[in-house]
């Protein structure tokens, strides 16, 4: 809508103090969603409400993910698309954040003009001064790792009504380095909040209607934030500690790292009630040769006992993992490993990529493999994934399940929910309100959902 009569109406709405809308388009890892949700509470204190119409918008932010190359490609391809919107409102803030902010700082600005405001992971609390210098017509720039925490620096948050499943961010940042990743370099050092922190938001989030909680942080497991006492807890700790919350129903935690499956945390999953029993464990590959090269500090032996102890406590849980293929000096071997090691494992769902070179990581250095045996990896990696997950699937039809329900389905009288195992399910002539949980007999799978029936 750019005709000549929504915009009079749209400048006399902002003369008149009307509230600014703001678009923000998240790309990444959950944690740009969280980020994304603290973004929009920052720029609340400064008149901006949030918009599903980027037309409508006066600031537009992308909040980006910088893993693979085509993430950030997609950035300065969507940062093109915002020309003719610029063009028809001058006064209109186009802002980069997450990321490709941080990895590329001054850069977007030179490669892409229209850009008025980078802002990194770590300064998102600075945004209404950068949203004010920007608004002077000025470039407001910061990428920074400041002194202070940006969790405390956020305003609070309105209380409005809250869908039932919300992300909590209880760490960030990662000092792992492995020699293909940008998150070290991206979101700085591991970091972690402090537990009364967490227990607040967490129980402001109950509040306000949630009923599941996903903890997140790069490395989620490494969590040692500090108690009140001023002693160290653990992930595990901090799990028990949230189990005690009325009203709070289910927890989940990710990502996670596979030397950091502490047997604390392994323990939980057979005895803490409110804790899902589902796991995403990345390992990346099966070949130790690999796993070195990438130091990644485990190999498939120990990766594989840490899943023999997990569903030693927790026998039905499912696992998920991340893998990587045609990283530097992979060979044929080397692959088939890899398919060896998921073989062994069993994984219900999993994400698979093709090697990405990303410039400043060690692994940038090193001679590719060859594409095309890249590209065909890729497939035959994701053809097994594909027919794990469809087994694991098949194999919960006639279970029961509960099921927290979410939204409402495409048809008539259907809600659409998750199960423990974290498989979408569509229960149709449902009469289950958003927010409820519910016993459900799996009654049929199709590609990437269950279907069943309230008992
Ligand atoms: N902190 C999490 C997530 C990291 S990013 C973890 O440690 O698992 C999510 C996934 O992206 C990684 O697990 C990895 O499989 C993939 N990834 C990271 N860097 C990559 C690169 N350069 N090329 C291809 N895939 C990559
Ligand atoms: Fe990246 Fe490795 Fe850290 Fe995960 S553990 S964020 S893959 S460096
Ligand atoms: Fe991407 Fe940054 Fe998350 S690189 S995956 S948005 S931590």
């Amino acid at each position: 809508m750019s005709d000549l009569k929504s915009e009079q109406s749209g400048q006399a709405a902002r003369e008149a103090g009307a509230p600014k809308k703001l678009f923000i388009k998240t790309y990444g890892c959950q944690m740009n969603v969280y980020d994304s949700e603290r973004m929009a509470e920052a720029l609340g204190g400064q008149g901006y409400e949030p918009t599903e119409d980027m037309a409508q918008a006066d600031m537009i932010l992308l909040n980006t993910c910088h893993i693979r190359e085509k993430a950030a490609e997609k950035v300065y391809h969507e940062l093109g698309r915002l020309r003719p919107l610029k063009d028809a409102k001058p006064d209109l803030k186009i802002g980069v954040a997450g990321c490709v902010a941080q990895a590329e700082g001054e850069e977007i600005m030179r490669r892409q003009p229209l850009v008025d405001l980078v802002v990194g992971p770590q300064s998102y609390h600075r945004l209404p001064q950068l949203e004010a210098k920007a608004g002077k017509g000025g470039k407001a720039i910061d990428t920074d790792f400041p002194e202070e925490d940006k969790f405390e620096h956020l305003v609070a948050r309105p209380k409005a009504r809250r869908a039932p499943a919300a992300f909590l961010t209880v760490q960030e940042g990662c000092d792992k380095f492995c020699a293909f990743c940008v998150v070290p370099y991206t979101r700085g050092a591991e970091v972690s909040r402090p537990v009364d922190r967490v227990l607040g938001e967490a129980r402001d989030l109950v509040e306000r209607g949630v009923r599941e909680i996903t903890l997140l942080g790069q490395n989620v497991n490494a969590y040692h934030g500090e108690d009140a006492k001023g002693r160290t807890r653990t992930l595990a700790q901090l799990i028990w500690a949230l189990n005690e919350i009325d009203g709070l129903e289910r927890i989940r935690f990710t990502t996670s790292h596979p030397n950091d499956m502490s047997e604390d945390l392994i323990e939980a999953h057979g005895t803490c009630a409110k804790l899902m029993p589902y796991l995403h464990l990345p390992v990346q590959s099966g070949s130790d040769h690999i796993l070195k090269r990438m130091n990644r500090s485990h190999t498939a032996e120990s990766y594989l006992r840490v899943i023999e102890r997990i569903r030693a406590a927790r026998p039905d849980i499912l696992l998920s993992s991340d893998f990587i293929v045609g990283f530097p000096e992979e060979s044929d071997a080397d692959f088939e490993a890899t398919l060896e090691l998921i073989r062994e494992v069993r994984y219900g769902q999993a994400y698979s990529f093709k090697y990405s070179s990303r410039p400043g990581t060690p692994a940038a250095e090193r001679a590719l493999v060859d594409e095309g045996a890249a590209s065909e990896r890729l497939a035959r990696i994701q053809a097994l994934l594909t027919e794990q997950q469809r087994e694991v699937q098949d194999e919960m039809i006639g279970r029961e399940v509960s099921v927290m329900f979410e939204r409402k389905g495409r048809h008539e009288g259907q809600m659409v929910g998750k199960s423990e195992y974290l498989h979408a399910v569509h229960v149709g002539d449902n009469p289950a309100q958003v927010g409820d949980i519910r016993r459900v007999r799996i009654i049929g799978s199709t590609t990437n959902s269950l279907r069943g029936a309230l008992i």
